[in-house]
């Protein structure tokens, strides 16, 4: 009898006690916890997946990701209230379709009718750059981010201004504080988060990713253009050691699965006389930085025309021309151009199977990714 008594009064006890944490699982979102500053919450860890092709992803120490600030940082990408005028979003000019490129368009238009003198850049494998902007003026990717907001040709808002709006919301202030674990909404936050959903735009799945894991072919020709980026261009004896190739690789290299390196550098687009945007010197001021570009992805190429910091060549065709000419000589050329002799003097058939290749690097499961869409309007969920 007793014992009996004993069991039934434990397992009510369990029974409570269940009830209760499973009470607690599902509820914190409205009613987070009051904390000695107000209320707190535990943001959910994140572990991303990166594909085989790339290499690991460096993560700041002092921003992980958490499945609360991913979701905030996707509202806040659309949010076009971070604009002066409550019209433009990250997205107007990075827009899913096109790589997250400006939709064709060789400069983009700000809030105020103003276009900028710059083309608008893909968002993809972001993690891994290590300077931001054609002129790499950002270290961090949370710094890059903080700038269009402000920028006069572009968002053309002030943070406090912007914060201001996102703190008047009825769902935002939830958001930042699940996000952060405890409350406000500060441009830092908000750059935080953002960072955290770029840092999740990951390309790796397009074919070439697939032929490289072994799941899919690639034509002859795909093949023969992937050939031709590795190979050292030019032709013996004017190029002692040339192969005859394309010479992409020493700029854009496959390996680390990014199809870049990163490195500013000056591809001769320009001679010296005709230069009007300096690049990294533009900001660093030193003369063997002028006229120095970020050297940007191959990936998703057949997406995101047009090409080039100003996105001069509407065509990836224009693009293998201006390689095949060698370049324009001036002081910082880079010497992988081969502007001393006589350029690739690449054959029809040869420019071909290159254009053939680039575009096996287009990743429909990106563009496409609903994850990386749209989300409307913020919600608790
Ligand atoms: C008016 C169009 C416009 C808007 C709005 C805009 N961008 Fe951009 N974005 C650009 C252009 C143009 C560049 C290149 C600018 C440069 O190099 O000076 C760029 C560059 C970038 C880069 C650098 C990529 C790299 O690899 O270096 C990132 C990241 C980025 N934008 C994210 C954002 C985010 C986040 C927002 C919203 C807070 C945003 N952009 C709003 C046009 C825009
Ligand atoms: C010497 C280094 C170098 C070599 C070699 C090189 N590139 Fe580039 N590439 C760059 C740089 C730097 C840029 C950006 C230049 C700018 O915008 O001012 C660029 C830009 C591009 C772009 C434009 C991408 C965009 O988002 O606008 C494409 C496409 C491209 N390169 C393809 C190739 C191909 C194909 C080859 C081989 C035939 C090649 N590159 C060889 C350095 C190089």
């Amino acid at each position: 009898m007793i014992r009996h008594r004993t069991s039934l009064s434990l397992l009510g006890l369990l029974g409570l006690v269940t009830a209760f944490t499973a009470c607690r699982k599902e509820t914190p979102e409205e009613t987070p916890d009051a904390g000695p500053d107000g209320p707190t919450w535990t943001p959910t860890p994140y572990t991303v997946e990166v594909p085989p092709t790339l290499s690991a992803m460096p993560i700041p120490a002092d921003n992980p990701f958490t499945v609360e600030g991913i979701r905030l940082g996707r509202f806040l990408f659309y949010e076009e209230r971070l604009s002066g005028n409550n019209t433009q979003s990250c997205a107007s000019c990075h827009a899913p379709e096109v790589a997250f490129t400006d939709h064709g368009n060789q400069f983009s238009v700000g809030i105020d009718g103003i276009a900028g003198n710059r083309n608008s850049m893909a968002i993809q494998n972001v993690a891994w750059e290590s300077s931001y902007f054609w002129d790499g003026r950002a270290a961090t990717l949370e710094e890059q981010i903080l700038q269009p907001v402000e920028n006069p040709i572009e968002m053309h808002e002030t943070w406090p201004n912007a914060v201001a709006k996102l703190e008047a919301d009825s769902v935002y202030p939830t958001l930042f504080l699940r996000a952060f674990g405890t409350p406000g909404i500060t441009k830092e936050r908000a750059a935080k988060a953002m960072a955290q959903f770029l840092r999740t735009m990951i390309s790796g799945d397009s074919r070439f990713d697939k032929f490289m894991r072994g799941e899919e072919q690639l034509s002859v020709e795909e093949q023969l253009g992937f050939q031709l980026t590795l190979l050292e261009g030019g032709i013996p004896p004017a190029v002692p050691l040339g192969q005859g190739g394309a010479d992409c690789f020493h700029c854009h290299p496959h390996g680390g699965g990014r199809f870049t390196d990163g490195i500013l550098r000056n591809n001769g687009l320009d001679p010296q006389s005709a230069w009007t945007d300096l690049g990294l010197g533009g900001w660093t001021g030193l003369p063997q930085d002028m006229a120095k570009f970020k050297t940007p992805s191959l990936r998703n190429v057949a997406l995101s025309a047009p090409y080039m910091h100003d996105g001069r060549f509407q065509t990836l065709e224009e693009v293998i021309e201006h390689y095949n000419s060698g370049g324009h000589p001036s002081t910082t050329i880079d010497p992988n151009m081969k502007f001393t002799t006589g350029g690739l003097q690449l054959s029809a058939e040869k420019k071909a199977q290159l254009i053939a290749f680039l575009h096996t690097l287009t990743d429909t499961a990106f563009v496409n990714n609903p994850a990386f869409h749209d989300p409307g309007p913020p919600t608790l969920e």
